[in-house]
């Protein structure tokens, strides 16, 4: 009985409550349904901050929007970095940018602040790459009017030339085969990483024949991906000229020489292989779930198109600026941000050194996991969470609010470096889209809001839209 409480038992002495930890598996064995479901009946056991063993690996889950806030914006210094994982570590050991933890990330993240910034990444530049690729997108949706139409690739090509172009300098046809194919290899491995994650925690997976959980493919695409960029990063460094700044490899070079520092080459290709990774999948994500809502609530499309009939000139593209003259628009890709949720539990930080946090100690290397789908339908804040209500974001005059509780791109220091980017592209396509077009599903697979595919972000089941002209 005694051999077996040690085996099983693991926790330090102060670490949060939790459920038994099994040997080897630790709490993996209990996540066999859907993440969500499982942190909120763990929740109702164990109270609002627990612990969990993902293999031999300690993680503590934080509940409720004040914890979430207080550990990563009051304690930010000590909740910031990013647990290890075994991918990573095989990808980019100790380079990149999302995966980087201590002084080595705080000085990555503000260089690439600092290299988006000199480039305008907040002005009129991006607006303008964003219009160029929903001009291409919109050219692409009037070849096909009326016919049941799969926007998966295409929306994913649109927005991962918007990184491109500035990042690169350059974009792709979407025609293109190989960057198709770069496209495709991207989105498999967003969809394989709840399989990929299962090898972190139980390395001995890998001596089984074949490639199970996708580990061996996800590697080789990540690798795929990786050299394409590396070589236009040394094309970019035979042609660099510093005075004339091209794009962000250019303006991040110019920076690192202005610091009197070294430039590492393979550092730069895993920091622009991050944005191009983080800044592809998720806002073309965002984009299919808002249509497909627009779809579902047809009430809610024929009000977007009578309030941008009513505020904008028939003959003018959508601006950015436009936003406040948009507010029932605005509101509307909010709320499916909020309700469809696409980063439930945000991106695991972990603890970078030995704490104390409401009561209870957390060791160094801890991985931290924030529940943000509770924040997101609190039924405490949000009165009825479950329910698509776009109003919820505009006040009495009709004007949009972002109360502080809408979190779909983290809070703290780590809060998501593409945030701005990440709004305007989905306003301008979403507004020029529905500008021109009224959109219903077509014939064939009728996708549940309920029903989504979990990977690195949620998504929404494969579906065709028929786009009709205006
Ligand atoms: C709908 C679109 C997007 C959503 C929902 C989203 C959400 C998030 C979330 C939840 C995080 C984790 C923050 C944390 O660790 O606490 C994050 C981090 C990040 N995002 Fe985004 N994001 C989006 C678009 C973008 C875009 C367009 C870019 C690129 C330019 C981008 C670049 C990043 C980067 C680089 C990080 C890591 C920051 C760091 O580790 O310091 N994201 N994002």
């Amino acid at each position: 009985m005694i051999i077996c409480r040690v085996l099983l038992e693991q926790r330090p002495s102060g670490v949060p409550p939790g459920p038994t930890a099994l040997p080897v598996l630790g709490n993996l064995h209990l996540f066999r349904e859907d993440p969500r479901r499982v942190l909120e009946q763990l929740r109702e056991k164990y109270g609002d901050i627990y612990s969990i063993y993902f293999g031999k690996e300690l993680a503590v889950v934080i509940h409720g929007f004040d914890k979430i806030k207080e550990a990563f914006v009051k304690h930010g210094d000590v909740f910031s970095g990013r647990p290890s994982n075994r991918l990573t570590e095989q990808v980019c050991p100790d380079k990149g940018l999302i995966t980087l933890s201590g002084e080595k990330w705080r000085k990555e993240r503000t260089l690439t602040i600092q290299a988006l910034g000199d480039l305008g990444f907040r002005k009129a530049l991006i607006e303008g790459r964003v219009c160029k690729e929903i001009s291409c997108f919109v050219n692409l949706l009037e070849e096909n009017v009326e016919a049941p139409f799969d926007i998966c690739l295409p929306i994913h090509t649109s927005i991962s030339n918007v990184i491109c172009s500035f990042i690169l300098g350059k974009r792709f046809e979407h025609g293109d085969q190989t960057f198709q194919d770069y496209i495709s290899r991207l989105l498999a491995n967003y969809r394989a990483a709840g399989a990929t994650a299962a090898l972190n925690y139980l390395p001995f997976l890998d001596y089984l024949p074949g490639d199970l959980f996708k580990f061996k493919k996800t590697l080789h695409n990540i690798f795929y991906i990786v050299d394409f960029i590396r070589t236009i990063v040394q094309d970019h460094l035979i042609t660099y000229d510093r005075s004339n700044v091209r794009d962000f490899i250019d303006a991040y070079v110019k920076r690192v020489e202005d610091s009197g520092s070294e430039l590492n080459e393979e550092q730069l290709t895993h920091a622009i292989s991050h944005l191009f990774v983080a800044g592809t999948e998720s806002v073309s994500t965002a984009i299919r779930w808002i249509l497909l809502y627009l779809c579902k609530f047809p009430d809610v499309q024929e009000r977007i198109h009578s309030e941008i009939d009513s505020a904008l000139a028939a003959e003018e593209p959508v601006a950015w600026d436009d936003r406040d003259r948009l507010p029932f628009t605005m509101a509307t890709t909010m709320e499916v941000m909020r309700h469809a949720d696409l980063a439930p539990l945000g991106v695991a930080h972990s603890a970078t050194e030995d704490t104390h946090f409401r009561g209870h100690f957390i060791p160094k290397g801890t991985m931290i996991i924030p529940y943000m789908h509770g924040v997101l339908h609190d039924k405490q804040f949000w009165g009825d969470p479950e329910k698509f209500r776009p109003q919820r974001f505009l006040n009495e005059e009709g004007s949009t609010v972002i109360p502080e509780q809408y979190v779909p791109y983290a809070i703290g220091r780590r809060t998501c470096l593409g945030e701005h980017l990440a709004k305007m592209e989905i306003f301008l396509f979403v507004a020029s889209i529905l500008k021109k077009f009224s959109i219903m599903l077509a014939d064939g697979p009728q996708p549940e809001l309920s029903d989504s595919k979990m990977g690195l972000t949620v998504a929404p089941m494969p579906f065709k839209l028929v786009f009709s002209k205006r």
